[in-house]
């Protein structure tokens, strides 16, 4: 039966640790000029209802160097579910391409996806979660402190698709992750429900709070993320009033004398979420997280299509 990658729901403890030794092993292999390819002649289709840098140029270019192929679909061109159903888009690109990766705007597209596609489909962000960036930034914080299991991770901010996805892949790894978010702007009930769960069974933890410095002072690793997501243009300016205390910045570092390193998925609204300083400064592991993409979902890509 075919493999989806909807969310990080999808992977057992073992798989998640697999795909996170397998991308570690094709960055080693990839740096040391070991670029035997993987996946000759294998296809990715990639569907994209929302801009992208990162999730675009790693896949494709991912895919090229495990010696396949991706092809790039625009919002305009699709019209996922206008310009036809999104049932009909799953199985044209099933005759087609070897995997679909799409970024949708409502998760319930994917899982329609999913549904008609003969092949893997891999989520590339939607509402919900965003797991191949949760396996790059779980891949970065193995590489910089040596181990998941029980790491404290804090995230500020909002309760978003990223966090969802840190919550899920925290809770499977054993890790501690607090999140700080403002009342009314935290992680959807059942996903904090689910990696509860999941925590309980790898001896991580999940903690909510709305106290940014609550969540700073044990953290060994910081996160935050925009506080407007594609798709929230109109708030905006009101997020913008509310989230102020949840930035990242020297003062708030000051009064987290564990933190080892910063993280944010990028793309980053600096003096927002992060100041410059703390974004460009010694703790940013910025553009790690941003090259693990590309390794990452080799890894998920290699998973799917031959695991
Ligand atoms: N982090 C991330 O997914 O970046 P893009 O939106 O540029 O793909
Ligand atoms: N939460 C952000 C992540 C961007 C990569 C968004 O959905 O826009």
């Amino acid at each position: 039966m075919k493999r989806d990658l909807l969310a990080l729901r999808d992977l057992s403890p073992a798989q998640l640790a697999d795909i996170l030794s397998s991308a570690a092993k094709l960055k080693a292999d990839w740096k040391a000029g070991q670029r035997g390819p993987l996946l000759p002649g294998r296809t990715l289709a990639m569907l994209f209802q929302k801009p992208s840098l990162r999730t675009r140029t790693s896949f494709d270019l991912g895919m090229y160097q495990l010696g396949g192929y991706a092809v790039y679909l625009s919002p305009d061109e699709v019209q996922l579910g206008k310009r036809e159903s999104t049932a009909d888009v799953a199985r044209v690109l099933s005759r087609y391409a070897d995997a679909i990766m799409a970024r949708v705007f409502a998760h319930s597209d994917l899982e329609d996806l999913a549904r008609w596609a003969s092949v893997p489909v891999i989520n590339g962000l939607s509402d919900l979660a965003h797991p191949c960036q949760g396996i790059a930034d779980l891949l970065t914080i193995q590489e910089k402190m040596g181990t998941l299991r029980g790491v404290h991770l804090t995230y500020l901010g909002d309760g978003n698709n990223v966090l969802h996805s840190l919550l899920i892949g925290g809770a499977l790894a054993g890790m501690h992750v607090t999140a700080a978010c403002p009342a009314g702007y935290g992680p959807q009930d059942q996903v904090v429900a689910e990696a509860i769960t999941l925590a309980a069974a790898s001896g991580g933890s999940i903690t909510l709070t709305t106290d940014p410095l609550e969540g700073a002072r044990a953290a060994e690793v910081l996160y935050t993320d925009t506080w407007t997501s594609m798709g929230q243009e109109a708030e905006a300016e009101a997020r913008r009033q509310i989230f102020p205390a949840y930035q990242i910045n020297d003062a708030l570092l000051a009064q987290a004398p564990l933190v080892q390193g910063v993280m944010h998925c990028l793309p980053a609204h600096r003096g927002e979420e992060i100041t410059d300083s703390v974004a460009d400064g010694e703790r940013s592991w910025l553009f790690d997280q941003a090259e693990n993409r590309l390794h990452g979902q080799k890894a998920v890509l290699v998973y799917l299509l031959e695991g």
